[in-house]
């Protein structure tokens, strides 16, 4: 039998208020952590950040006091729960290593969802985007050989290779080009929906991360890096949260994020090897079927519908993170020339869009400073070749094997468009 949180227990909205020591979770030890325990923790703290600003939305769009107040209670509890969760990463760890831990998140978490997404649409977005992470954790880690050549191996622990997705120079596209239609969360599978919501409250996480650490760097290169993959990171915000169904109402909103972030952390449970840190995932299912409950409450005094009929017996397959090297080179060699085109993804050379994907294209690349190309002219000047783990083969696409020099974005382009 499956797991349904409207057949459990719980705990009780008013015994989940924690003590400063309850909440200040002890970290992990960097050098021996789980690279998906590391990942879970970036994962789950997305979906309680999401979680909270949820609840700010819901009640500035409310006039009930008695509802503001109860959305406050649940709301003060998320916050709790995102400390504890977010407290995890030790101080010790640099913000380029937390980075290279939610790029291997992005790729990872991407590849499990389209793998097992019913929904054709949708598993066309998640291919599209994932090669795109991909790519910044190849330029990312190839940043990080300037202060400390081996890390990326240290914490991708040989689950995720490294090596160039499609090219970040080449993700710019114009804004109109990032909107896809939204999905029918009356109908679609829950599956469906479970993925939808947790990747954009991931990919929100990873954009708000690069829009307030990015300027740590002192390093021109580190600091453009990190604004030209946060501008990527809002286009990926925009288009994962476009498949959100906006017809949705508040309470249903609600009762879905809770849903979500109970079916997370159910899959975080099952799949967590640290036993300390398992604890703590089966402790927050507890206290996220406590605000299911109370959801479900509102949702049926308000509006007189059972939130337990929006979704099936038992929860979908779990959403368990797993390496997905071939998965990835798969998407890589069929699918890197494919751009937005209005709310559809298609190969370059047969967007209706084009036009306006070189205009973007030739104003954001302007000049010589492009710092997704400087970072690997870089790391060939200091070594002779890009940093790279390539443990599958030779990379799937021929004019991305040479290590020893960088492709323009001229180049790349002519390319893509043969393809
Ligand atoms: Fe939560
Ligand atoms: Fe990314
Ligand atoms: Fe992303
Ligand atoms: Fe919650």
């Amino acid at each position: 039998m499956g797991f349904n949180p409207f057949d459990e227990k719980g705990i009780p909205m008013d015994k989940q208020i924690k003590s400063w020591s309850e909440l200040c979770t002890k970290p992990y030890d960097p050098q021996s952590v789980h690279p998906y325990t590391r990942t879970r923790g970036i994962l789950m703290n997305g979906i309680e950040v999401e979680a909270a600003f949820f609840y700010h939305n819901f009640h500035r769009h409310c006039d009930d006091m008695e509802l503001r107040r109860q959305l406050s209670a649940v709301r003060r509890l998320e916050q709790q729960q995102q400390k504890m969760v977010n407290w995890m990463i030790p101080g010790s760890e640099s913000t380029l290593e937390i980075t290279i831990g939610y790029e291997q998140l992005a790729t990872d978490l991407t590849a499990c969802m389209a793998k097992t997404e019913p929904d054709p649409y949708v598993k066309l977005a998640l291919d599209f985007a994932l090669i795109e992470d991909f790519d910044h954790l190849y330029r990312y880690a190839n940043l990080m050989l300037e202060s400390d050549p081996k890390r990326a191996e240290a914490i991708l622990k040989d689950l995720t290779e490294v090596t160039p997705g499609r090219p970040t120079v080449l993700e710019h596209q114009h804004p109109f080009d990032t909107v896809r239609k939204f999905v029918d969360f009356k109908r679609s599978d829950p599956l469906t929906r479970m993925h939808i919501l947790t990747i954009t409250a991931a990919e929100q996480q990873t954009m708000n991360y690069y829009m307030n650490v990015g300027n740590q760097f002192s390093d021109m290169t580190g600091r453009g890096l990190y604004q030209e993959i946060a501008m990527i990171e809002e286009q990926h915000v925009t288009h994962y949260g476009s498949l959100i169904d906006p017809r949705s109402s508040w309470f249903e909103m609600a009762c879905s994020h809770e849903y979500n972030e109970c079916y997370m952390y159910y899959s975080c449970m099952i799949s967590e090897p640290d036993e300390r840190v398992k604890k703590i995932w089966e402790q927050l299912l507890e206290s996220e079927i406590g605000h299911l409950q109370m959801n479900r409450d509102l949702m049926m005094k308000f509006e007189n519908k059972d939130a337990k009929d929006m979704f099936g017996k038992e929860f979908p397959t779990p959403t368990v993170l797993e390496s997905s090297k071939d998965y990835v080179r798969q998407i890589i060699s069929t699918q890197i020339q494919y751009t937005g085109d209005r709310s559809d993804i298609v190969p370059l050379k047969n967007s209706e869009s084009k036009d306006r994907y070189f205009q973007y294209q030739n104003t954001v690349n302007a000049g010589d400073f492009i710092p997704s190309q400087k970072v690997i002219s870089n790391a060939i000047q200091k070594t002779g070749q890009d940093y790279r783990i390539e443990t599958n083969g030779p990379h799937p696409i021929e004019m991305l094997r040479d290590r020893k020099s960088s492709v323009s974005q001229t180049e790349l382009i002519k390319e893509m468009m043969k393809k």
